[in-house]
């Protein structure tokens, strides 16, 4: 474990201020992934100051909301392993930072307000992942356990995101229960999805 991180017990709360801070200056995405890059450089490390949830979960996993103001969210998110969640969009520019296992990411571009499959990309732990105001993306954790900390420049929870039924790509309104209700437990594979 690195010492400067084992002796921190406030690491994301210092996280969560150099956010805000990088959130109102000039180009945050750029600067935000670079802070997520140290955050996450030595993910062992990390994962040791961050505690494990042991009750609430859903079919997905947990959620935890470490922060959130009309800047800035920050969110651990742990995906449980082998759950096909649906995709959704945010409409704010995201940071993502992975920790402990494998964040797997389909992506989609709108046409004609469908969203179509445009690609997958794995996030391992130690990396970060960039995502633009327009992405629509669904995640899944091949597997075993991810744990990965999430950032958005905005506040996730005032704004109203698109769910996409992940069989007919339909459109409705984000609700967590509605999420879950998308969520698919099956083995999570690595080529059927385009
Ligand atoms: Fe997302």
């Amino acid at each position: 474990m690195s010492d400067a991180l084992a002796s921190d017990k406030s690491i994301l709360d210092e996280f969560v201020d150099r956010c805000r801070t990088i959130a109102s200056g000039d180009d945050p995405v750029a600067a935000l992934t670079r802070e997520m890059e140290r955050l996450v450089a030595d993910p062992s490390a990390l994962g040791e100051t961050v505690s494990v949830p042991t009750a609430g979960a859903s079919i997905a996993g947990f959620d935890e909301i470490v922060f959130e103001d009309d800047s800035v969210t920050v969110y651990l998110v742990h995906s449980a392993p082998d759950v096909v969640q649906p995709p959704h969009d945010h409409l704010m520019s995201a940071v993502i930072g992975v920790y402990e296992g494998r964040e797997r990411h389909r992506f989609f571009r709108r046409s004609r307000d469908v969203p179509v499959p445009s690609g997958t990309a794995d996030v391992d732990a130690g990396d970060v992942l960039a995502l633009g105001p327009s992405a629509i993306h669904a995640i899944s954790a091949p597997g075993a356990w991810c744990r990965a900390v999430h950032v958005y420049l905005g506040s996730l929870s005032s704004v109203d995101r698109t769910l996409f039924d992940p069989d007919t790509l339909d459109a409705e309104p984000m609700t967590a229960e509605r999420y879950d209700a998308h969520c698919r437990h099956e083995p999570v594979r690595s080529t059927s999805w385009g």
